[in-house]
């Protein structure tokens, strides 16, 4: 069978906590595909400004930092939800995820130039790879709005506040319920106003609520209509 007939892509986006990265590496698994998690680029570029002391508003500085970023993704490790990042030759997978980097991001992403050349890698990518599941929170809208396949996954505030929280507990770091709720509130905040690629659900994209759905029924779903299509 054949599953796509125009650029074999598949775009993934939707808010935090709403369990888009894990739901994206077994949409990718089952299809054969890679998984590019956007997200990812941007915590990379974030924790090179922080580590290069640069100043979160000096942005010629952050743009000129993310044309030229020695970045590489691959696969999880056994166990792992996220991504192995891989930046100028240094593994990276962790750092990224830490609570600073997550609080900074918001300031390089506001950025129209940064996200014009990460948008151009972000293509790039699904060129040279032939094809994959991209994840983020401007795919469906402004990065591959000719993707054959286009969801937008949410769930409720609580429902993405409990996910994350227990996400950060099992990896034994150290925050509370109201912390995560605040980091949500503001991110959401910031991911929906931003000037270029707020988060928005495409026009043509299949809205998921996964508030009362496991992640398995979720990837069934899509797998679902990617096959029926
Ligand atoms: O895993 P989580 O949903 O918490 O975040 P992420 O997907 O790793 O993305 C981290 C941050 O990068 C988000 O809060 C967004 O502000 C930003 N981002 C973006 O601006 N555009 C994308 N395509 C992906 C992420």
């Amino acid at each position: 069978m054949k599953l796509f007939k125009k650029n074999n892509a598949v775009a993934i986006d939707g808010p935090a906590g709403s369990g888009k990265s894990t739901i994206s590496r077994l949409v990718a698994e089952k299809l054969g595909f890679f998984c590019v998690d956007t997200g990812a680029m941007y915590r990379a570029l974030t924790l090179k400004v922080m580590r290069k002391n640069i100043d979160f508003s000096d942005e010629e500085k952050i743009a000129a930092l993310s044309k030229d970023m020695d970045l590489i993704l691959s696969p999880p490790e056994t166990g792992s939800t996220w991504m192995r990042v891989v930046l100028d030759g240094e593994d990276i997978s962790k750092e990224i995820r830490s609570l600073e980097v997550t609080g900074n991001v918001k300031y390089v992403a506001k950025i129209a130039r940064v996200r014009g050349n990460l948008v151009e890698l972000q293509r790039e990518m699904v060129r040279g790879l032939g094809g994959a599941v991209m994840e983020g929170r401007d795919i469906g809208t402004v990065v591959l709005p000719d993707a054959e396949y286009k969801f937008y996954v949410d769930a409720s505030f609580f429902e993405r506040v409990e996910r994350r929280f227990s996400e950060l507990k099992a990896k034994g770091t150290p925050t509370t319920r109201k912390e995560v709720e605040e980091d949500l509130k503001a991110r959401d905040h910031t991911d929906k106003t931003r000037e270029v690629g707020a988060l928005k659900k495409a026009d043509d994209a299949v809205y998921i609520d996964t508030t009362d759905l496991s992640i398995e029924e979720v990837v069934r779903v899509i797998i679902g209509y990617v096959k029926k299509t």
